[in-house]
């Protein structure tokens, strides 16, 4: 189902719709694996990417992914230590990460042990290296899993922040959301280089911010600004969370 330009897959349910992320996940793995020896990913936190991590630690997914060959990014984090229950990174650790058979150095977690300014200034490093880039050349990540709040924020990008404007910048710093805590970031720049973005939501709590960034024309909630330059966007919800929309 197409609306406008963006193809929107409803599933029955929170697991289907995990599964249907999982075989995404898998799909995209394999298929930049073989052609590029390589496949480079950004996760988000949040609650509804955890029940498709956790496939992911299953069979068929587990044997199947090439995690050898798979490198993880982090689309923002927040500045707590990794064993924080805040921490994206921890979670993911204790989820996903820490039960698949993937070498520690494709793991690139967001520092956290500095400065909001530096640890951004550190990550944004990281990333350059990785990605051999010169200077003012952003990322182009293989794919990119995103989540929703039902404020409109994706990342941490969030409603009425300056940070939704940045240009030059490929990790900042922002102090927002819920927690309340100083976070790292992926800007729009980095997220919308993307070859592919998953954006993942579920729940009914998310339907009426789901119909508005969807179906208003305004462009003043962060997840209206997600659009892949020069990649492809699915999102990807539940019933509950697909109840609003008018063609749902
Ligand atoms: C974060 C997340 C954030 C998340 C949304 C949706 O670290 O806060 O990356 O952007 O994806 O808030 O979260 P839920 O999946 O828990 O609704």
């Amino acid at each position: 189902m197409m609306k406008d330009d963006l193809p929107i897959i409803v599933k029955d349910d929170p697991n289907l719709l995990a599964q249907a992320a999982a075989v995404l996940f898998t799909d995209a793995a394999i298929e930049k694996v073989t052609v590029n020896n390589l496949f480079t990913v950004a996760i988000s936190g949040g609650a509804t990417p955890r029940a498709m991590y956790h496939l992911l630690t299953e069979e068929p997914f587990i044997s199947r992914v090439p995690w050898d060959r798979t490198h993880f990014f982090w689309v923002d984090e927040r500045l707590v230590p990794w064993n924080h229950p805040y921490s994206n990174y921890g979670s993911a650790e204790e989820y996903f990460i820490g039960k698949i058979p993937i070498p520690k150095s494709n793991v690139h977690p967001m520092p956290v042990d500095f400065s909001p300014e530096t640890a951004s200034k550190k990550y944004q490093d990281s990333l350059t290296t990785f990605f051999d880039l010169e200077k003012g050349k952003f990322p182009r990540l293989d794919l990119i899993i995103l989540g929703m709040g039902k404020d409109g924020h994706t990342a941490s990008l969030f409603p009425g922040q300056r940070a939704l404007d940045e240009r030059q910048q490929l990790v900042i710093s922002v102090k927002g959301g819920n927690p309340f805590v100083d976070r790292l970031t992926m800007t729009f720049p980095v997220l919308n280089n993307a070859m592919e973005i998953l954006l993942l939501v579920s729940g009914e709590d998310k339907a009426d911010t789901l119909k508005a960034v969807l179906e208003d024309k305004q462009n003043a909630l962060p997840a209206q600004r997600v659009r892949p330059t020069h990649g492809t966007l699915k999102w990807l919800m539940d019933r509950k969370a697909a109840s609003g929309l008018s063609t749902h």
